[in-house]
């Protein structure tokens, strides 16, 4: 359960925990009631740590292995917290076809993380997307709400120097 923990300490607030208790408190008896409060929690914290999925579970009773489950099997949650900038990369297959997975193995490479995760320092994390609508800039990759198109691998070290990397 712990491989693509991130190496980020959770750092949730009282009011970020009475948000979620709340949120809880209303939807529990409720049938179905879990995703919108996964769906909640993920607003309240940016994402979904362990510490989160734990209060959820004594909160809802509901076992941990089945909120694992939910929030890994839905590509809308997020285990890890997000960068202060986020670099996606398109793997859609116009951006697949020209090179967009060397795109993003040297992002990996570069950046010392795994797709899904986010750099010890908090500044990158790094997700692999579907198509963006951009098909004609292929390979494509955004960098919050930049888009980067016609990359080649040897384009994102400039990349990531423009971000203070
Ligand atoms: S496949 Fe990448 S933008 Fe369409």
């Amino acid at each position: 359960m712990a491989s693509k923990r991130s190496k980020i300490a959770f750092a949730g607030t009282q009011e970020q925990e009475q948000s979620l208790r709340r949120l809880m408190d209303r939807l529990k008896e409720q049938p179905g009631a879990l995703m919108p409060v996964l769906q909640g929690a993920q607003e309240i914290y940016g994402y979904l740590p362990l510490e989160v999925m734990e209060i959820i579970s004594v909160g809802m009773d509901v076992p941990l292995e089945e909120i694992y489950g939910v929030a890994t099997f839905y590509s809308q949650f997020s285990l890890n917290p997000k960068g202060q900038y986020r670099i996606s990369v398109c793997l859609g297959t116009a951006c697949y076809v020209k090179g967009a997975g060397d795109v993003y193995e040297r992002l990996r490479e570069k950046l010392g993380i795994a797709g899904g995760e986010c750099t010890p320092d908090g500044k990158f994390s790094l997700d692999a997307c579907r198509c963006i609508g951009a098909c004609g800039l292929a390979p494509v990759m955004t960098v919050n709400d930049e888009v980067y198109g016609r990359l080649v691998a040897d384009d994102v070290e400039g990349i990531l120097a423009k971000y203070g990397a």
